[in-house]
């Protein structure tokens, strides 16, 4: 794997999510519930020093929800609040502002004692690209946002979205990157679309993707794309292939000769995985 950010970026997005801390009393920590892991930042804790978070699990639509309950419990072991929700639909996403007034009702009972009246608690939404930040903005606003670009060093100015009478949003997400360094996280956030196809290769992404789905959810495999034996060794490469040939048989992907276009195959697969329609899948383990 060759992508890596640019350190000047990291700098650079870091420097603005510090200057919103001081804006805000939470943050929520979005995340791709079908790669918990691999969707978080690795210097994530370091960055938001010690505010308040709450980790929200958005897609949770796509994602294996026995998983999901798993993650869930994972991050509470952690000492993190955490939920799952579905931004596209709204699904659990009212229970944000809920679970934020929980969390900071320390603050609210600070002010009530110190003779204020309680504000609205100001959160700030923060993830990497593609996790769903300007959906669940819009979802928590209940309309269309046009969110302001991210320039450097930029604090004034800032919109402050009402999300009830209780909360306000931060009207520009915290854009963090993710660990790119490790081979494996990038081809699992590529599975989900989070990571470009010009930048990774599209049939390396597919194989990557049919050795997991092979291993872990054969039955979903195998009924999507009416297959019928199951590779004997996911680790044997050549069998990998002859799964993903098999798919292109079945989808009519052919080249001259008989043989398989696995290109066109590669991309039938990436679509339909990350379409929800091999069902819902989760490739972080908490066990990882
Ligand atoms: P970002 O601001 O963090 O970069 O992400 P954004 O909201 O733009 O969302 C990225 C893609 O993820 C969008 O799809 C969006 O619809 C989809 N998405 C966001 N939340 C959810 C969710 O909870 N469940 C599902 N299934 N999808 C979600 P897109 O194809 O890029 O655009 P669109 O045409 O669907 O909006």
């Amino acid at each position: 794997m060759t992508i890596q950010w640019f350190p000047g970026h990291m700098t650079r997005a870091r420097r603005q999510i510090e200057a919103k801390l001081k804006l805000i009393d939470i943050v929520i920590e979005l995340l791709d519930a079908r790669v918990p892991l691999s969707s978080r930042n690795p210097m994530v804790d370091e960055i938001l020093s010690g505010k308040p978070r709450l980790i929200v699990l958005n897609k949770a639509d796509l994602a294996d929800p026995r998983a999901t309950d798993q993650w869930i419990s994972f991050f509470s072991k952690e000492g993190h609040a955490c939920i799952a929700v579905d931004s596209s639909t709204g699904t659990r996403v009212a229970d944000i502002p809920q679970r934020v007034k929980e969390l900071l009702d320390h603050k609210i009972v600070r002010m009530k004692q110190k003779g204020m009246n309680p504000r609205a608690l100001r959160a700030l939404i923060v993830g990497i690209p593609n996790v769903g930040k300007s959906t669940l903005i819009n979802r928590l606003a209940g309309r269309s946002i046009a969110l302001t670009g991210d320039r450097p060093g930029v604090t004034k100015g800032q919109q402050w979205i009402k999300v009830g009478n209780e909360m306000e949003l931060l009207d520009t997400p915290g854009i963090l990157w993710p660990k790119f360094e490790d081979q494996l996280v990038g081809y699992r956030l590529a599975m989900t679309g989070a990571i470009r196809e010009e930048i990774l290769n599209i049939e390396d992404i597919a194989f990557f993707a049919v050795r997991v789905l092979a291993d872990r959810y054969w039955d979903t495999l195998k009924e999507r794309f009416g297959l019928e034996t199951p590779p004997k060794d996911v680790e044997d490469s050549e069998e990998i292939v002859k799964v993903m040939e098999d798919i292109g048989r079945k989808r009519g992907c052919l080249l001259g000769g008989g043989r398989v276009d696995l290109e066109k195959v590669s991309g039938i697969i990436l679509r339909e995985l990350r379409a929800g329609k091999l069902g819902r899948i989760t490739l972080d383990e908490p066990q990882q």
